[in-house]
């Protein structure tokens, strides 16, 4: 008994050393486990991958150049809402600070001087988008050298009955008839104020344009409302633009001709040299007092384009901007909507806005500038755009179309073609030649002249 007691302790003592690794093991492993399976450890981690997650999302969400932005979300929007709830929601969204924005930064490729102004680029947004002054901000955000409010009334007014905006996805194209819904000149001007003072970087070179219209209940010849817009609202903009030429106001495009556009530019320059003389940089401002600028329709012939020119030149207005919406429908459109009344806008426009402006621009010297909008969508347009004469352009519907991202794409492109061309945008928009041609027209409209008078002696 004693000795097999003895053997057995002698097995066990034998065992014990080949026995201590292997209960280590477990011991160790027990400890690992016991650390990691902490509920503290585990909280912490699971806390860090979903605030790395969720930053990674919110870079995501924040970045306009984001794919969801251009591929996921617009859509979505033109086939679960009508073409008005899309726009409200997307000016909802522009205003409530959780929009994308433009995270690059501008090329000095992209500059341009306009009226002695070095503008960071030259892509803007026009009229239409932001007609009450809800989003400038978001707007400025997204990358844009200009953001264009508007069109404003002098009183509130609803616009046309709904429906009254209209996808043309298959031509990337819109019809609208809104007809001017404002919110009118107090309302606006308490945004711009508030805009102004407490959210305007004093030092950013984007410029702020508000456009005016009139009211429908306004007799069609009267050019009271945008003297009252000039004044009202002019103290408050870096640039006014007097829009004559949206086509859902009665009567409205009919001051496009000579003799009422003589009458209404005279006024508004006289207006605008009345505002009181503003220090220039205070709440952003680049000038003293705003500059003047005309908006007209792409369906002017070219006598109209010449009268246009000529009254520019008389009132000695600042610049033009070529084109609002169109009434044509040109027969290749293939969207179900295309025979809705209103103004067409987006690519079929393209062609249109180009050729006015092509035709304004041989009429105007280099020193006013031309600012081209109609169907532009790629830098490719952009550049177009600018070597028929225009200094900047502007843009809404492929804006629609593509989402927040564009203004970036478009910037990225330009640059990307005038790298391969060695080229500036300034040097693409007012070639030397411009000024020669320029100079010819004017020489042969002031021999013109001379045999008039000649004939008369
Ligand atoms: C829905 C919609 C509303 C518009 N509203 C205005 C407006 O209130 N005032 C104005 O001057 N232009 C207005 N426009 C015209 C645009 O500013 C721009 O001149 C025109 O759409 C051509 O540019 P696009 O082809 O890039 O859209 C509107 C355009 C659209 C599509």
């Amino acid at each position: 008994m004693q000795l097999r007691a003895h053997r057995l302790h002698l097995s066990s003592a034998v065992r014990t050393p080949a026995r201590t690794p292997s209960r280590s093991i477990p011991i160790r492993h027990a400890s690992s486990t016991s650390f990691y399976n902490s509920p503290g450890l585990r909280n912490t981690l699971g806390a860090l991958a979903l605030l790395a997650s969720g930053a990674a999302v919110t870079a995501y969400y924040l970045d306009s150049r984001s794919a969801i932005h251009r591929y996921v979300i617009p859509p979505l929007l033109r086939v679960t809402l009508d073409a008005e709830q899309a726009h409200r929601f997307a000016v909802r969204t522009l205003a409530s600070g959780l929009a994308p924005r433009d995270l690059g930064s501008d090329d000095e490729k992209l500059q341009i001087e306009i009226w002695g102004h070095r503008l960071p680029n030259p892509v803007s947004l026009a009229a239409g988008f932001d007609k009450d002054a809800e989003a400038i901000e978001g707007l400025f955000k997204l990358g844009f050298g200009w953001v264009e409010i508007g069109s404003v009334t002098p009183k509130a007014q609803p616009g046309n009955p709904s429906p009254r905006v209209f996808h043309l996805s298959e031509d990337l194209a819109m019809i609208n008839r809104y007809g001017f819904p404002s919110v009118g000149f107090p309302l606006v001007v308490s945004r711009l104020r508030s805009f102004l003072s407490l959210r305007r970087d004093p030092s950013s070179p984007q410029l702020l344009s508000v456009n005016v219209g009139k009211n429908k209940s306004s007799p069609p010849e009267s050019v009271t409302d945008y003297v009252e817009g000039v004044r009202t609202l002019g103290p408050l903009a870096d640039v006014l633009v007097i829009n004559v030429s949206s086509p859902n106001t009665p009567g409205l495009r009919g001051l496009q001709t000579r003799g009422l556009l003589v009458g209404l530019l005279t006024a508004a320059r006289k207006e605008r040299d009345a505002i009181q003389k503003r220090e220039i940089g205070t709440q952003g401002f680049k000038w003293e007092r705003p500059k003047l600028v005309v908006k007209i329709a792409p369906d002017l012939n070219e006598v109209e384009l010449q009268d246009i020119a000529d009254v520019v030149l008389e009132t000695g207005i600042d610049g033009v901007i070529v084109s609002n919406t169109t009434i044509q429908r040109p027969p290749h459109l293939i969207s179900g909507n295309a025979e809705e009344k209103g103004g067409l806008s987006g690519a079929p426009l393209l062609p249109l806005s180009l050729s006015a402006l092509r035709t304004l621009r041989a009429y105007l010297p280099a020193s006013v500038p031309i600012f081209g909008c109609g169907g532009i969508s790629t830098g490719a347009d952009a550049l177009e755009f600018a070597r028929s004469g225009a200094s900047a352009v502007q843009l809404y519907t492929s804006f629609g179309y593509g989402g927040p991202g564009v203004p970036r794409r478009i910037k990225d492109e330009i640059v990307s073609e005038l790298a391969k061309e060695g080229t500036t945008w300034e040097a693409v928009a007012i070639p030397g030649h411009l000024r020669e041609e320029v100079l010819m027209k004017e020489g042969e409209k002031l021999r013109r002249a001379a045999e008039k008078l000649k004939a008369i002696d």
